[in-house]
């Protein structure tokens, strides 16, 4: 699938460089050439000569190299490649591309190109939490750089949350993506999905019983098509869409602000059964039911994300669907539903018990939009997401139209 294309692989100083070398060994097996480039640092995590060996090429590293000069110059060697791919992209390699800077081979080479990059960060949780590191991310995403992972779990450093590189497979997934042309090309797309959780205390939460199996399937049905998908999912039994960047949440205040991060996108898709209400103050410990705490907890309203966003005047998607599961007037309550969000579409299905549908392989769908109300045939959620992601070709094609 890779076959002809040309990967410039930099690899920075982290410890999950390690993970590079797979990375190289699967890139070629599915047919991509990998030119090497090592910083300094990410010679202290693995050598340049296991990295030769694997990529079965010269492994790159000097900016003042006069042998590489004469054979092939630095600006040559990033503009050749098809993709530049930074994996592990430290906080300092991030930062440094955020600021222009040019101060290495690595950094010379991104400066010196207008070939696509994608970088799957890789550092500790509080280095990529930390405010400068989320200025330099939306910056680079701002100057077209895609962004992969990080993936959360436990790190090197023993310390547990957002920060660790994404796994080879899924970055092979997402350079093989980023080559898939399909009519949604061009189309950064964000999809909500699954439950959200609200704490009660550390051990209690209150969910619901969203499998996040529909958001999965659409997120997949886009990403087959070509486009750019951010997918943020609350804690959801369903597996991810594969080619994604895939954000995990557990409320609904962190979806919203994952929601927020994610802006600007074209389309956004807002198939999360998000909690209503969070208890107001969560315990800090757990509950004790003789105290009586639990038979009075209080509560306060969420922010609904999907009115939040198709009510704001900056940076509206240019579509926003959303998903509305009732158990009865399906109709009446989804059309009223669909006025008081303001989104385009809304997407109503009956989730009472008698039809199994929450949590389960089919939906039934009624899609509302001003022009109309037009019953879709009970399928399964594969099927639904095919249908939806036809309409949204067929929107985006006829828009394109119009604007041309
Ligand atoms: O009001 P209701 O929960 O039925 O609305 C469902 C739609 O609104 C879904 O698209 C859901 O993802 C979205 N929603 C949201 N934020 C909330 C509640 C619902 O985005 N707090």
């Amino acid at each position: 699938m890779l076959s002809s294309k040309r990967i410039l692989l930099i690899i920075t100083g982290g410890i999950a460089a390690y993970k590079s070398l797979d990375l190289i060994r699967k890139l070629r097996a599915a047919g991509a050439a990998v030119t090497p480039v090592l910083t300094d640092s990410a010679k202290e995590f693995v050598t340049p000569l296991s990295v030769a060996a694997l990529a079965g090429e010269k492994v790159h590293s000097e900016l003042f190299d006069l042998t590489s000069e004469a054979e092939m110059g630095h600006i040559e060697l990033s503009r050749s490649a098809d993709l530049i791919l930074v994996a592990p992209a430290t906080a300092d390699m991030m930062a440094k591309m955020a600021q222009g800077s040019a101060d290495d081979l690595a950094s010379t080479l991104i400066l010196a190109t207008d070939t696509p990059v994608l970088i799957a960060p890789s550092m500790n949780v509080r280095m990529w939490e930390h405010s400068a590191t989320q200025r330099n991310l939306r910056q680079l995403q701002a100057d077209g750089v895609k962004i992969f992972g990080p993936d959360a779990g436990d790190m090197a450093c023993g310390e547990f949350g957002p920060g660790r590189m994404s796994e080879p497979v899924d970055i092979l997934t997402a350079v093989q993506m980023h080559f898939t042309r399909g009519p949604l090309t061009g189309q950064r797309v964000l999809v909500t999905s699954g439950p959200t959780h609200e704490p009660i205390d550390p051990v209690r939460y209150i969910a619901n019983r969203s499998s996040g199996r529909q958001g999965s399937a659409i997120a997949q049905a886009l990403v087959n098509q070509g486009a750019e998908v951010v997918f943020i999912s609350g804690p959801a039994a369903a597996d991810p869409p594969l080619g994604a960047q895939i954000k995990r949440v557990e409320t609904a205040l962190e979806m919203a602000q994952a929601v927020e991060q994610a802006l600007p996108c074209n389309i956004a898709i807002f198939v999360a059964a998000v909690a209503d209400y969070r208890v107001e103050l969560p315990g800090a410990e757990k509950i004790k039911k003789q105290a009586g705490g639990l038979s009075t907890l209080s509560f306060v309203e969420n922010p609904d994300i999907l009115a939040s966003v198709a009510q704001r005047r900056d940076n509206r998607p240019d579509l926003v669907i959303g998903f509305a599961a009732e158990t009865e007037a399906l109709e009446k309550n989804a059309q009223a539903k669909r006025m008081r969000k303001g989104c385009d579409w809304l997407l109503a299905n009956d989730v009472s018990a008698k039809t199994g549908i929450m949590g389960g392989d089919e939906n039934a769908i009624l899609c509302i939009e001003q022009a109309g109300v037009d019953q879709w045939p009970r399928a399964s959620k594969a099927q639904v997401a095919e249908r939806l992601v036809q309409k949204i070709i067929d929107h985006v094609e006829k828009a394109s139209t119009a604007h041309g």
